[in-house]
């Protein structure tokens, strides 16, 4: 990556352009978060509805005020502590923030990615750039150039490599507009982590409780094609036993040591059994099984300690087909 990839990103989003661009989480598909036209055009690339909003990426803390009012001490705090890195604060906005953007309500997600690429192209931009993941709706988030070129290749204008995604999973959204902060999004940053910096206990807002805008509530979202689902440890070995041939070519997705019975229609792949190193890999490997047309895609459950929370939220969304 040049000096001139940068300046050629930031003349396309002067312009309305689209740029994909490396976070650490997951790659974002990037437009001027003050140009209308070019935030539609994300929408459209994305086949994505028009009441789900987008974060704001910005370089450095001093624009936060560029795009949010009345924030409260303690979101200061949380973007001391957590930024630049896998965090976005939820705010109240600044009446310029686009409709577009916030999908008419009156907050903005706001985030300054670690990523390298990202910190210069946002910092040789000098403004706000909206960045969805680069994925279809309701697809998996990409996590190298290669996964964005597979999604969206032709709609969009620019996709700057900057290797696989640190992370692996999208960042923790954090509602701090409103009288105690509330988790609409776990991700690696945990809310204990979270609590820890703010000395006090953080809500999680799941499921049914939530509206259509909040994120990822689609029934349909990060999962793959192929039908998948999620067994216990202790459940495997049985299934594995009890498969007959005309059940087709199952995968099978592991992090345990937990030893096997050998199928010939039985396809296992290990993961990493720490955390961090996990959500790493998912995605990548989601979408490597996801191609190679399985009847099934069987998830080992993991484990329910909090660095698991995030890994644990997305394996639920991709069984939920
Ligand atoms: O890690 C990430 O957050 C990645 C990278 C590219 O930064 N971005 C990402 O964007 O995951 P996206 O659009 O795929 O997911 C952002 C979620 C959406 O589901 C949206 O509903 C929620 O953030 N969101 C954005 N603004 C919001 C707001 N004002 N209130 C509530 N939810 C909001
Ligand atoms: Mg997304």
């Amino acid at each position: 990556m040049t000096m001139q990839d940068i300046q050629k990103a930031v003349q396309l989003l002067k312009a309305g352009g689209l740029v994909a661009f490396p976070t650490e989480t997951v790659y974002g598909l990037g437009a001027d978060a003050r140009n209308p036209q070019a935030v539609k055009r994300i929408f459209s690339a994305k086949e994505r509805p028009y009441d789900h909003p987008l974060i704001v990426h910005i370089a450095d803390s001093t624009q936060l005020n560029d795009w949010a009012r009345e924030i409260p001490q303690a979101a200061y705090r949380l973007a001391q502590a957590f930024w630049p890195g896998p965090l976005t604060l939820i705010l109240k906005k600044q009446t310029h923030v686009l409709d577009e953007v916030t999908g008419s309500q009156d907050t903005v997600g706001l985030r300054i990615p670690r990523h390298p690429i990202a910190q210069q192209l946002l910092s040789a931009f000098g403004d706000g750039v909206v960045a969805p993941s680069a994925n279809k709706f309701t697809h998996i988030s990409p996590t190298s150039a290669a996964h964005v070129e597979q999604e969206l290749g032709a709609s969009v204008d620019l996709i700057l490599d900057g290797g696989d995604c640190e992370v692996g999973l999208e960042s923790t959204i954090i509602d701090m507009s409103g009288n105690r902060p509330i988790i609409l999004r776990p991700g690696m940053i945990t809310a204990e982590s979270i609590a820890q910096v703010l000395k006090e206990d953080v809500g999680f807002k799941q499921g049914e409780t939530l509206s259509v805008r909040a994120p990822g509530m689609h029934h349909l979202h990060y999962a793959p094609e192929t039908k998948t689902v999620l067994m216990q440890t202790q459940e495997l070995s049985r299934f594995v036993t009890t498969l007959i041939p005309q059940d087709g070519q199952v995968a099978l997705l592991m992090h345990s040591s937990t030893v096997l019975p050998h199928k010939q229609n039985v396809h296992i792949k290990k993961m990493p059994q720490e955390a961090a190193a996990y959500a790493h890999d998912l995605y990548h490997q989601l979408r490597l099984l996801d191609n190679q047309h399985f009847t099934r895609i069987v998830v080992e459950a993991v484990p329910s300690s909090a660095e698991w929370e995030a890994i644990r939220d997305r394996l639920t969304k991709a069984s939920s087909k």
